[in-house]
């Protein structure tokens, strides 16, 4: 008969109960949050004269003893405490008396969780975005040196049109700088303290959510207590986030693993960053872009998991919110790790430029470009362009050799319209810099897309 809610039942919870209604053992990951919460709820409280001075510094100072107990791992985690919350103010009482039974006046679990978790997700929003920054540089890194590398760009995983390196690591920069953006605005959206909603009605007690909301930092005060405390949008949006960012994560691993097959080569990881076989002496795995890929599907899971806990939930709280943080726990912790080590894969890769361009020799990459020219330089229509095209295709093939090499005379019995300035169209260099559009592949073009994220960076 310990609990701290007892007073309204005869006999003892069973430890069954006790086991499955916990979150004490994952929830306890938020003490900082909820020390700082309960110290910004007490000097409000004092403030309003509802607390002595006096009790504020007893509770302070029994918080501060708290805090460190649980930080010298003196502190006991006690399932039968049910969660952080109840065995820290279990905690304090003991240690200062009953000055620790009144730090609840004016507060409930509702809106102490609300905050405790809020603030977590607040502050991994920035911290998220302050690691993918860092990725974003190791990338401009590589890209800078790349934007005269050609290797083949595909569609249908087929060989396309001939890119360069650098504008196919840019298409990443952009995912990855929207992402960032997707973090930010809900970082913005979400600043709002649910500190003084009390269970789920607010409270008669003179209180002021404004003093509360400055000393943690929020924006804010929450406009509504009965949404504030059931809400886990700001939960889901992380959730969200962070599946958005695997899923590039994901993609661009997806082409590291590929890459570094024997039948591509275009880059090869460091042996700091890539793992052997236990059986095949020979081999060298890319577990690091495989383990990302992998790891892109725990976090869908726990958006889903919430999606769904929170699916047809009347308001105001309800004891299934509890199941909102262990997956959000893990999916920070898994964009966390996985920023960080694709960005130093990333950095200790090797390019490997010529095989790049090697491929970029295969499948006719310049066939458009023939027909362009057709269409420029002769002045016939595209459709009778590309049939023409079609055939110095087919003869490049007969002759076993990429369109980008074949012979002018050839090209003059498929159709005697065209001229010797041809050549320049056909070859693959001058393919990708032909290019030009806004947002096209062009050296030049790809050089202002990396000045462009690179001004974001440092504007930042
Ligand atoms: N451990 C609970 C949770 O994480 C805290 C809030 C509980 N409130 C309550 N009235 N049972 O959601």
């Amino acid at each position: 008969m310990d609990k701290m809610w007892s007073g309204r039942f005869s006999a003892g919870t069973s430890s069954l109960l006790d086991r499955f209604n916990a979150s004490i053992m994952f929830d306890k990951k938020l003490y900082v949050e909820d020390i700082e919460g309960s110290i910004a709820h007490a000097t409000m409280l004092a403030k309003q004269n509802i607390l002595t001075e006096h009790e504020l510094t007893l509770i302070k100072d029994g918080l501060a003893q708290v805090k460190y107990e649980i930080e010298s791992g003196k502190f006991e985690w006690k399932i039968s405490d049910e969660d952080l919350h109840m065995g820290i103010e279990k905690r304090l009482t003991a240690i200062i008396g009953d000055a620790g039974k009144k730090l609840h006046t004016a507060r409930s679990r509702n809106d102490q969780v609300a905050v405790d978790f809020r603030r977590y997700v607040l502050r991994k929003n920035l911290e998220i975005v302050d690691a993918l920054k860092l990725l974003m540089n190791e990338i401009l890194v590589i890209a800078n040196k790349h934007t005269h590398t050609i290797l083949p760009g595909m569609t249908h995983l087929q060989h396309a049109q001939p890119i360069n390196f650098a504008f196919h690591l840019g298409a990443y920069l952009s995912m990855f700088k929207r992402d960032i953006e997707r973090f930010e605005s809900s970082h913005v959206r979400n600043n709002v303290s649910p500190l003084g909603c009390a269970a789920l009605a607010g409270t008669p007690h003179n209180i002021d959510r404004t003093i509360t909301a400055e000393l943690l930092g929020f924006d804010s005060v929450s406009i509504n207590c009965l949404d504030t405390v059931s809400d886990r949008d700001f939960a889901l949006e992380i959730l969200f986030n962070i599946s958005t960012m695997m899923m590039h994560i994901s993609r661009l691993s997806e082409e590291l693993v590929m890459w570094s097959s024997y039948e591509f080569k275009f880059i090869e990881l460091s042996d700091e960053y890539s793992t052997g076989s236990s059986i095949m002496p020979q081999k060298k795995n890319p577990d690091v872009p495989e383990l990302l890929r992998g790891k892109t599907g725990r976090v869908y899971g726990s958006l889903m998991g919430l999606l769904t806990v929170m699916k047809a939930l009347p308001l105001a709280y309800n004891k299934d919110t509890q199941e909102d943080k262990e997956g959000v726990f893990d999916a920070v912790e898994t964009a966390e790790i996985s920023l960080e080590i694709l960005k130093e894969a990333i950095k200790t890769m090797h390019v490997k430029p010529s095989n790049m361009e090697k491929a970029s020799k295969v499948g006719h990459l310049s066939a458009t470009d023939l027909a362009d020219y057709l269409v420029q330089k002769c002045d016939i229509p595209f459709r009778e362009a590309h049939f023409i095209t079609g055939r110095a295709v087919a003869k490049s093939e007969e002759l076993k050799i990429d369109l980008s090499d074949i012979e002018l005379k050839y090209l003059q019995e498929i159709d005697e319209r065209i001229s010797e300035d041809v050549l320049e169209f056909l070859s693959i260099k001058s393919s990708m810099n032909a290019r030009t559009s806004e947002g096209g592949t062009s050296t030049k073009r790809t050089e202002e897309q990396l000045e462009y994220f690179e001004n974001y960076l440092m504007e930042k």
